[in-house]
């Protein structure tokens, strides 16, 4: 998929974790190699559910912090807040003219809160309010305002950019063939990555392990993740333990192999085994890490790229919006 526009909004509501890291920044990282990427923090998609600004701002810089200490390619990736480009505010609520009130009520996550509402037996639209109601149009003026052919999104996530196209579609029917139909990207598929315990690492569930948590927590938290209770002697299955299906992403081959060989051959305990683990993720991790915290400590140098990044991002928002007022309002 090489020189294609590539984009992608990452939302500011936790810090991120090993299942994100694995999921989904490793790939975007290396599509950055390649690639013209748009990569911003969805700041003003987190407003709906997050009422307190230093949480979003806290977020938004581990965010950034992060991709940049993994050493995403600045030269090919603009990396900005989303809520720094004005024409994403005049476009989503320009957009709002063409979409169908019908296919906002089709939103998995709006019709999710809808069913438990009425299983409740409470009025249907009970804690939702309009930001969470219209997100889909506001993702699709993230997409179409910067040409994207390519969303690389999670599965959660296919329906809003089929939405996106939907919406470009009759804009474009209304209008003339104004937007490139976007194609979401479901990332490279490296399974579901379990958490500490056992279930689907997630912020939800409480089992993260912080992708850039210092030496001495990630120690302590990878020697938390729950095992069964066989002895050091007996066989394991590694297809079953979550300690080696981290291992395997951050192993090469053959490590992976010997690994996999320890756990069926028996005579490792799950101590062990865990050790192993903390090192190996420890020195994978150990030198951006090192960078990620020296940019938490040095903010300014963080807010020089997003703000460069912002300008940049604005030059080809600020076309596209042109365009569509004078299409629109002539
Ligand atoms: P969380 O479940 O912690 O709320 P998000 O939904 O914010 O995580 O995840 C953002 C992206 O990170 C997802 O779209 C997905 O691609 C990836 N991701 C998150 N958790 C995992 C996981 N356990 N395994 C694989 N990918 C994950
Ligand atoms: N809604 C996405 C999420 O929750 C984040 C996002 C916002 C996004 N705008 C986007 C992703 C545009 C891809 C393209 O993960």
């Amino acid at each position: 998929m090489d020189n294609k526009i590539v984009l992608t909004g990452i939302k500011p509501t936790g810090t991120p974790h090993l299942g994100n890291y694995i999921g989904a920044l490793k790939s975007l990282i290396k599509c950055a190699e390649t690639n013209k990427t748009f990569v911003f923090i969805a700041d003003l998609h987190a407003l709906n559910l997050i009422k307190d600004a230093s949480k979003i701002r806290q977020y938004s810089y581990e965010i950034a912090g992060m991709l940049i200490a993994l050493g995403l390619n600045l030269e090919n990736a603009v990396l900005f807040r989303q809520s720094d480009v004005n024409a994403v505010y005049q476009l989503s609520n320009l957009l709002m003219n063409v979409t169908p009130k019908g296919l906002m009520n089709r939103a998995h996550s709006y019709k999710a809160i809808v069913e438990k509402n009425t299983e409740s037996g409470i009025d249907i639209d009970s804690g939702v309010n309009m930001g969470l109601y219209t997100y889909p149009v506001l993702m699709a003026a993230d997409i179409l305002l910067y040409n994207s052919d390519i969303v690389p999104v999670g599965a959660d996530q296919k329906q809003h950019v089929e939405f996106a196209r939907d919406i470009a579609g009759y804009f474009n029917n209304t209008y003339g063939e104004i937007f490139k139909m976007p194609e979401p990207v479901i990332g490279e598929d490296n399974g579901i990555i379990p958490g500490l315990d056992g279930r689907k690492m997630s912020k939800s569930y409480d089992n993260t392990i912080p992708l850039f948590a210092p030496e001495n927590e990630l120690k302590k938290k990878i020697m938390r993740i729950i095992t069964d209770s066989k002895t050091p002697e007996e066989p394991k299955n590694p297809d079953e333990s979550t300690i080696f299906q981290l291992y395997t992403h951050f192993a090469n081959e053959a490590e992976t192999a010997e690994f996999r060989k320890m756990f069926t051959d028996g005579g490792m305990g799950y101590g062990t085994a865990k050790t192993i683990l903390f090192e190996k993720i420890n020195s994978s991790l150990a030198k951006a890490r090192e960078k990620y915290e020296y940019l938490m400590n040095n903010k300014a140098e963080i807010d020089t790229i997003l703000q460069k990044g912002a300008e940049q991002a604005s030059v080809v928002a600020d076309k596209t919006i042109k365009h569509v007022k004078k299409v629109m309002l002539g």
